[in-house]
C-alpha cells in the first residue's frame, strides 16, 4: 500500500485552461485483490525426482529406518543418507529435519530429510507437522521444483488420496504470505512448484488428492487475505466486490443488497449495526449450482461480516483494538470455502450469505437500552452496542429460510467466551442437531481442523429475557458464548442449523500475527462429504 502521497505545491493557475491542466492527480487507490497472488503449485510427480528438481523432501524414521524414497535418496547420495541418520540419533523423530547436500554427484537434488517417528504409528498430524517443518527447509533452499515424497508414507487410517490433499494444503499453507500492504515486498519470490511422489498405481488419487489439496489452500489464501487486509481498505464493499469478483470467475450468482432492500426487508437489527458508520452495510448472497438436480436443497453457509468492530457506544479498550480487523473471518471463510467448492468443481449446491458492516460509536449509533424490530419480527433490547455479531446474524438467518436449505452453517469470530472456553485450539460447535453436530465434528478431525461441541440446553435461554423486548442481546457474563449461540438459535427454527464460534481458531496474536485460514479446511471436508452423498 502506498501512503497517500503529499499533494505536490500547486502553482496557481493564471487561467481557466492552465486550472485544468493543473488540477492534481487523485492519490493512487490501495488496488490489491485478495486471493489472487501466488500460490505454491502443487501437482503429482512420479516415483523419482524428475529433471530439474533441485530439492526432495523424503521421509526416514526411528532408529535409521529409511522409508523407500529414502532408501533411493541413500543410493543417489552413495550412502549419505544413511550416514546422516547413523551420525544423527535424533533424525527420524518427530520435529526432525536436516539437510543433506549431494556432494556425490553433480546436478542431483538437495535432500531434505524429516523425522516421522515409527511408520506403524503414522498419524495425519505428524506427517502435516512434518510436511510444515520440510517447508521452511525448503524456503531457505530456495528452489524452483521441489519433488516431495512425505505423501507416500500413508498413515493407516488414511488412502493415498486424502494423504495428498493434506500435504498439498499444508505445502500451499507454509508457502502464505502477506506483503500486500508494504511498499517493499520481502516476501516476492514466487513459491516453488511442489511434485508429489507416486507410482503408477497411486497416480490417479495423487492427482485428484493434489487438486483437491491445491483448492483449498486457494480457498485458505482468500480467506487469509481477507481477514490481514485492514479495515480502512476491507469495508463491507470491499467484501461485496471480492464476492462479484468470485462470481465472475466461477460463474456464481450473486446479489448484493444495499441498505434500500435491507430495509424493506425488514433487517432492522442488521441496519442499526452499520447505521453510525460512512461505510454502508451490505448482505452478500453467492450461489453456486453444483448438483445434478438444480433444485436440491443447497448447504448454506452465513459468515460475520464486522470489517471492524470498535464496540460501538459500548466501547472496546484500545489495547489489542486493531485485531478486531479480524471480526470478518466468519464472512472470509465462508468465500474461501465458496472458492475451494467451485475450484473443486463439487457435486452440491451451495449459497454463501454474508451480512456485513462496520460497528462505529457516533452521535446516530445505537445505544445501550435501544429496541430493534429484527427481520423474523422478534423484537431486541441492545444492552450492549458490542454484542452486535448476533444482531447482523440474525436477520442474515431469517433470510436464508427462503433457500429451504438442507442445512445452515454460521460462522463467525462471536464472543470473546468462547477464547475462555476452547483457547485457540477448537473452534466452538452449537447445534441442536446431533447428526449435523456430528458431521461437522467428523469434518474438522478429518481436515485436522477441529471443534469441540458445546450446549444449547433451553435453560440458559432464561439469561436473555428481557423485561422491554421479545430478548436481550447478551445473557450476562455465565456462559458467554452459549447464550450468543443461544440468541441466534431464537432465529433457526425453520431448518437443521449449526453455529460455529472461531474467535480463538481465525487468526493467531503475537509474534506470528495473522488470520490462520480456519474453519476453511473442516468446511471443505463438510461441503464435500455432502456433495458425494
Ligand atoms: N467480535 C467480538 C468477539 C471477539 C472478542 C472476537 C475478542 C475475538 C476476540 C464480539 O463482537 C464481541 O465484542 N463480543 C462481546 C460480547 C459481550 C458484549 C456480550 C465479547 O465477547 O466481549
Ligand atoms: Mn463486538
Ligand atoms: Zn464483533
Amino acid at each position: 500500500m502506498t501512503a497517500t502521497p503529499a499533494t505536490p505545491k500547486a502553482k496557481k493557475p493564471s487561467s481557466p485552461r492552465a486550472a485544468k491542466k493543473a488540477a492534481p492527480t487523485p492519490p493512487p487507490m490501495f488496488s490489491f485483490k485478495a486471493g489472487t497472488g501466488a500460490v505454491a503449485k502443487v501437482t503429482a510427480g512420479g516415483p523419482v525426482p524428475a529433471k530439474g528438481c533441485d530439492v526432495a523432501v523424503v521421509a526416514v524414521y526411528k532408529n535409521g529406518e529409511l522409508s523407500a524414497a529414502a532408501k533411493r535418496a541413500d543410493i543417489d547420495t552413495e550412502g549419505l543418507v544413511a550416514n546422516a541418520c547413523k551420525a544423527d540419533k535424533n533424525l527420524g523423530n518427530s520435529g526432525s529435519c536436516r539437510v543433506v547436500f549431494n556432494t556425490a554427484k553433480a546436478g542431483a537434488p538437495v535432500y531434505v530429510l524429516v523425522g516421522l517417528d515409527e511408520a506403524d504409528k503414522l498419524s495425519i498430524k505428524s506427517l502435516r507437522k512434518a510436511t510444515g517443518l520440510a517447508c521452511d527447509a525448503v524456503k531457505g533452499l530456495k528452489p524452483a521444483k521441489v519433488f516431495f515424497a512425505l505423501n507416500q508414507e500413508v498413515p493407516k487410517k488414511s488412502t493415498d488420496k486424502e494423504t495428498a490433499a493434506l500435504c498439498a494444503r499444508t505445502i500451499t499453507e507454509s508457502f502464505y504470505s502477506f506483503s500486500a500492504c508494504k511498499k517493499q515486498d520481502d516476501d516476492a519470490a514466487a513459491p516453488p512448484a511442489f511434485e508429489l511422489a507416486c507410482t503408477k498405481s497411486t497416480l490417479a488419487a495423487v492427482e485428484k488428492g493434489a487438486a483437491i489439496g491445491h483448492a483449498i489452500g486457494n480457498g485458505m489464501q482468500l480467506t487469509k487475505d481477507l481477514g490481514n487486509l485492514p479495515g480502512n481498505i476491507c469495508t463491507p464493499n470491499y467484501l461485496a466486490e471480492t464476492a462479484k469478483a468470485l462470481a465472475k470467475q466461477y460463474k456464481l450468482g450473486v446479489e448484493v443488497l444495499d441498505h434500500k432492500k435491507m430495509e424493506a426487508l425488514g433487517m432492522f437489527s442488521l441496519l442499526s449495526v452499520g447505521k453510525a458508520s460512512s461505510e454502508p452495510p451490505k448482505l452478500i448472497v453467492l450461489k453456486y449450482n453444483g448438483a445434478k438436480d438444480s433444485k436440491e436443497a443447497p448447504v448454506v453457509l452465513v459468515g460475520k461480516g464486522i470489517t471492524f468492530d470498535t464496540g460501538g457506544i459500548s466501547l472496546k479498550p484500545g489495547a489489542g483494538m486493531d485485531e478486531m480487523k479480524y471480526d470478518m473471518c466468519g464472512a472470509a471463510s465462508v468465500l474461501g470455502t465458496m472458492k475451494a467448492a467451485a475450484e473443486m468443481k463439487l457435486a452440491l449446491n451451495l449459497i454463501v450469505v454474508v451480512p456485513t458492516a462496520e460497528n462505529m460509536p457516533a452521535g446516530n449509533a445505537s445505544k445501550p437500552g435501544d429496541v430493534v424490530v429484527s427481520m423474523s419480527g422478534q423484537t431486541i433490547e441492545i444492552l450492549n452496542t458490542d454484542a452486535e455479531g448476533r444482531l447482523i446474524l440474525c436477520d442474515a438467518l431469517t433470510y436464508v429460510e427462503r433457500f429451504n436449505p438442507a442445512a445452515v452453517v454460521d460462522v463467525a469470530t462471536l464472543t470473546g467466551a468462547c477464547i475462555v472456553a476452547l483457547g485457540h485450539v477448537n473452534t466452538g460447535l452449537f447445534s441442536p442437531d446431533d447428526d449435523l453436530a456430528n458431521e461437522l465434528f467428523n469434518a474438522g478431525q478429518n481436515a485436522l481442523d477441529t471443534a469441540w461441541r458445546m450446549p444449547l440446553d433451553e435453560e440458559y435461554h432464561e439469561q436473555l429475557k428481557s423485561n422491554f423486548a421479545d430478548m436481550a442481546n447478551i445473557g450476562g457474563p455465565p456462559a458467554g458464548s452459549v447464550t450468543a449461540a443461544c440468541f441466534l438459535q431464537k432465529y433457526t427454527k425453520a431448518y437443521s442449523w449449526a453455529h460455529l464460534d472461531i474467535a480463538g481458531t481465525a487468526w493467531h496474536s503475537g509474534k506470528a500475527k495473522g488470520a490462520s485460514g480456519r474453519p476453511v479446511p473442516m468446511l471443505a471436508e463438510f461441503v464435500m462429504k455432502r456433495a458425494k452423498a
